[in-house]
């Protein structure tokens, strides 16, 4: 993510790593050194804790739901696991080792805003009441690189439930934690923290919508936003909110992190579109990660027959920006 005119906190174009020269890059570098962060032969990290110290891990692997298909290969979990954004551990790609300073428990999500049922719930609580199942889902940001990953979670819609929202709700607000004692990124105070981001409520009771607690069959590792993150998978990848602490229902439309940034490059809706550049690219194509492939990137991400009904009266808003 870049914003457009170099303010203190963005990396001018030039020095922005491409893929394919991060990953030369970093043969380059363990080649010689052994690695600072090594790659195991079953693509975790070496050094960093493990998922299976997680209390949850016995809950993995859920059931596939067999209605969520691929056009492609999953991405590698050693590709995905390692390339990374979450501003609040930096604003490189390499966040992976410092992502393991998180404590994850206890960890407890509030419930608030508009709704009948507000309520404080601790997340072991909240994953044993919920249907966990895994999905193939699609991903792509809006820089313009993909990955296709099987997460585990539950529908959004199940929390919306939950919560039971109040007639004049019409949106969620979603928030990260905020911790400058273990997130160095949080201390750069231009960037307005916590993270957050927003949708409508048609949105969230979606069926593609999805509340991320697991990914690989095994809890989230700490650098994918563990315990609790969103997956939107027809929206650009800033839009999935990572390690959540809060979920308010509003009237008001959330103004999300970027938006708050950069209005005019990262907007509230922000749905995948190949025909509609981002002002500084094109959205056309995208790098699938790990293989370097390019690939024709599809309208919605590849969900239009799940969401394009969501916006039909929607035609005067920004909907791919
Ligand atoms: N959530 C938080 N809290 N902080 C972040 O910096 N980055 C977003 C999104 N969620 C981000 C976040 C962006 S820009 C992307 S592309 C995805 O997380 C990256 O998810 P991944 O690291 O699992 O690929």
């Amino acid at each position: 993510m870049n914003v457009i005119r170099r303010k203190p906190w963005a990396l001018p174009e030039s020095e922005a790593t491409p893929e394919d020269m991060f990953w030369n890059r970093r043969k380059f570098m363990t080649g010689i050194a052994g690695g600072a962060i090594g790659l195991t032969a079953f693509g975790g990290l070496r050094g960093t804790a493990n998922a299976s110290d997680d209390p949850s891990a016995g809950l993995y692997p859920v059931p596939r739901n067999d209605s969520f298909k691929l056009d492609r290969e999953l991405t590698e979990e050693a590709v995905a696991s390692t390339y990374n954004n979450f501003y609040e551990f930096g604003t490189h790609k390499q966040i992976a080792r410092a992502a393991q300073a998180l404590p994850i428990r206890p960890w407890t999500v509030v419930i608030d805003g508009l709704v009948d049922n507000p309520q404080t719930l601790d997340i072991d609580a909240l994953l044993a009441k919920m249907p966990l199942e895994e999905r193939l889902y699609r991903f792509r940001c809006v820089e313009a690189w993909s990955m296709a990953v099987p997460w585990s979670g539950f529908a959004l819609s199940e929390l919306v439930k939950l919560a039971s929202p109040q007639s004049d709700a019409k949106y969620l607000r979603f928030e990260t934690f905020n911790n400058p004692d273990v997130a160095p990124g949080q201390k750069q105070s231009w960037y307005p923290w916590p993270y957050v981001e927003g949708m409508t409520l048609a949105e969230a009771t979606n069926e593609l919508a999805f509340m991320v607690t697991g990914v690989y069959g095994k809890p989230l590792a700490k650098q994918f936003g563990a315990p609790l993150r969103l997956a939107l998978p027809w929206k650009y990848g800033f839009k999935s909110i990572k390690s959540v602490v809060r979920i308010s229902f509003t009237k008001e439309r959330p103004v999300g992190l970027w938006e708050a940034i950069q209005a005019k490059e990262y907007g509230f809706w922000a749905n995948v579109n190949p025909g509609v550049p981002h002002p500084r690219w094109s959205q056309a194509s995208e790098r699938v990660l790990g293989t370097g492939e390019h690939r024709d990137t599809l309208m919605f991400n590849g969900y239009a027959e799940q969401v394009a009904g969501l916006y039909k009266d929607l035609q005067g808003e920004k909907l791919y920006m």
